[in-house]
């Protein structure tokens, strides 16, 4: 292929050579040809790749490579989960209208939900994420036009039904959004189960080396992608392609990094639940996890994610004293990485909340939260004994 600029060193590499890992496109803009000039006279540029805030080749990978793992039709990177969020609720909302969402939703997408949306004459009523009957309840009585919710909720890590939600959602003509960070693609798809937009924050499993801040959005069918990448377009919230070259390379051992971690957080779950000093383990492939019988054989039927929730006895205080000891996990916010992050909800997630409104919330004193890494479970629970022996001791 040539053009009337290819003799400038470094332009023909593109067009004659196949790499293996997709070229880092280090471009804001490309030379325009028929078929750009087309679309954009014909979609206002939507399908070409002629400026990176519209479309940039390494990042469509990235959105290519996550929504093959959602089974979805299409996928768009963002520079955030929040991002991805914020975009997708401004696409689907406009003033007079309400969404019904889950009360246990990430920090800041709750500020939204309670600061912003208020602000622009939206409405918010809020639901218990595990508790379908109010959500069905909540739907048909305020007729919303979209419904929101994660599908494990943090750090509680209980399950939000997605079938029955979609259906009801759908009934009254909304739209149901879904946050699948904590429970990851592999886990669940909730387009399969009815979701009608997935989110991902793509700086937490999908990138899975904690280097990279990113998200995603993934739907099916053409007008609700282009609705939700002219949004993209216009709010700017696109992703650098360096970017987007980390998280696309992060996908490529998702499957094995989440496998491994799956079965670590799994045995660290039953090996912790007989420990002196821990109340209680929340595991959503543990039998004795309040959504195991009827929600997590649909949401999450295979695996049951990274994230494991130790409540420890003692509260709050004492659960800082372990968590200050910790020497192969490390104490930090964000979730999904090779290394095992703990963080307790009361002074990092939900440091903004009252006791009062954690415990209406099921936070509950002591939850320690762990996002298991890939150090191995022996190493993972002989650090989390030394340092409960440590502070028993
Ligand atoms: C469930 C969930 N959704 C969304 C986000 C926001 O993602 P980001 O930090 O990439 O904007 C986070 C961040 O921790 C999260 O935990």
């Amino acid at each position: 292929m040539s053009s009337p600029a290819s003799n400038r060193p470094g332009r023909t590499y593109t067009a004659r050579t196949f790499p293996v890992t997709p070229p880092i496109y280090q471009s804001t803009t490309f030379e325009l040809d028929d078929r750009a000039y087309e679309d954009i006279q014909g979609t206002g540029g939507l399908h070409e790749t002629w400026y990176s805030r519209f479309s940039n080749p390494t990042v469509q990978a990235a959105a290519d490579a996550i929504a093959q793992l959602e089974h979805a039709e299409h996928g768009m990177m963002t520079a955030s989960g929040m991002a991805a969020i914020a975009t997708s609720l401004m696409t689907l909302l406009r003033t007079g209208d309400t969404v019904v969402a889950s009360r246990q939703v990430y920090g800041d997408t709750d500020d939204l939900l309670e600061r912003d949306l208020p602000r622009l004459g939206v409405e918010v009523v809020r639901v218990d994420a595990w508790d379908t009957e109010a959500w069905t309840r909540a739907i048909a009585e305020h007729q919303p036009a979209v419904v929101y919710g994660e599908t494990l909720s943090n750090p509680q890590l209980r399950l939000l039904d997605i079938p029955p939600v979609a259906e009801t959602a759908h009934a009254v003509g909304a739209s149901l959004i879904i946050d699948n960070t904590f429970a990851t693609p592999r886990c669940a798809r909730p387009l399969e189960l009815g979701a009608d937009v997935v989110i991902n924050s793509a700086t937490k499993f999908l990138g899975g080396h904690s280097d990279v801040v990113a998200g995603v959005v993934c739907v099916n069918g053409t007008p609700l992608h282009e609705e939700i990448q002219r949004r993209m377009i216009t709010f700017g919230g696109c992703l650098d392609p360096h970017a987007a070259y980390l998280v696309w390379r992060g996908v490529q051992t998702f499957p094995v990094r989440l496998q491994e971690a799956c079965r670590s957080a799994a045995a660290i779950a039953d090996i912790m639940v007989d420990e002196p000093g821990v109340a209680a383990v929340v595991y959503p492939g543990r039998d004795d996890h309040p959504d195991a019988k009827d929600v997590v054989p649909q949401v999450m039927p295979d695996e049951h994610g990274a994230m494991v929730t130790l409540v420890l006895e003692g509260g709050d205080e004492r659960a800082l004293q372990v968590i200050r000891r910790l020497e192969v996990a490390t104490e930090a916010t964000s979730l999904g990485g090779v290394e095992t992050l703990a963080s307790l909800p009361f002074n990092s997630s939900h440091f903004n909340m009252t006791p009062e409104a954690r415990l209406e919330a099921h936070i509950l004193p002591g939850m320690l939260r762990l996002s298991i890494g890939l150090e191995g479970e022996d190493r993972i629970v002989a650090d989390l004994r030394q340092a409960l022996d440590a502070v028993d001791g």
